[in-house]
């Protein structure tokens, strides 16, 4: 693996504060990293929130989004922070930088939220720092009421800071949505 000769940086910004230039570079590295599957659903779900880019020099090399989204567990509404566009470049990756990213939203989430959640499937690279499956049952809230709905793909995993009562055996209730609804 060459040898990093450039400054890494991790810019943190809200969707509102990046140029329509940063957008069409973001949104492009998104569609390199996960091809035409990266519709104009991925694309709205990621906008909305807290954006983690990294940069080596100037190159934006991987990202990952946090998008507060409606989370309910019975009759309590929690502030949640749902995941989105997690990707590194498929040169730059295995140094760490999604690794960097990750840790630096679960801090934000442990810090300023009741929950934090996304949808995976690489399990394994969440786990070890710290996300888990949820355990319960999951919904989404429907015009016609609320509907047992995963994602179309792996699993919701959560995060949840120190001392939370939010169970996660429990029901784990969200808006509906275009696309995946997890
Ligand atoms: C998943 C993804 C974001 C990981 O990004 P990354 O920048 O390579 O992440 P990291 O380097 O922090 O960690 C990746 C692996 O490298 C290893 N690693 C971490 N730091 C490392 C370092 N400094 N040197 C070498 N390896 C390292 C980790 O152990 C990890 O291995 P594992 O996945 O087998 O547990 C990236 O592979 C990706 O964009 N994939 C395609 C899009 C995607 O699937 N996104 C996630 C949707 S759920």
């Amino acid at each position: 693996m060459a040898r990093l000769t450039e400054p890494v940086t991790v810019q943190v910004r809200h969707t509102e504060e990046l140029s329509e230039k940063e957008l069409h570079e973001l949104r492009k590295m998104l569609v390199e990293v996960f091809g035409a599957r990266y519709d104009d659903n991925a694309w709205d779900h990621c906008l909305g929130g807290i954006h983690y880019l990294l940069r080596y020099g100037d190159k934006l090399v991987a990202h990952g989004a946090l998008v507060p989204r409606y989370m309910r567990q019975g009759d309590r509404v929690l502030r949640g922070m749902y995941g989105e566009s997690m990707a590194t470049l498929d040169d730059w990756c295995h140094r760490g930088f999604g690794s960097t990213i990750v840790a630096m939203a679960t801090a934000e989430i442990r810090l300023n939220y009741d929950i934090g959640v996304f949808a995976a499937s690489k399990y394994s690279f969440y786990e070890r720092l710290g996300w888990d499956k949820w355990r319960g049952q999951t919904f989404v809230e429907t015009e016609h009421g609320i509907e047992a709905r995963g994602p179309d793909r792996g699993a919701v995993m959560f995060r949840l800071p120190r001392h939370s009562t939010v169970d996660p055996d429990g029901d784990l209730i969200t808006n509906l949505r275009s696309g995946d609804p997890w």
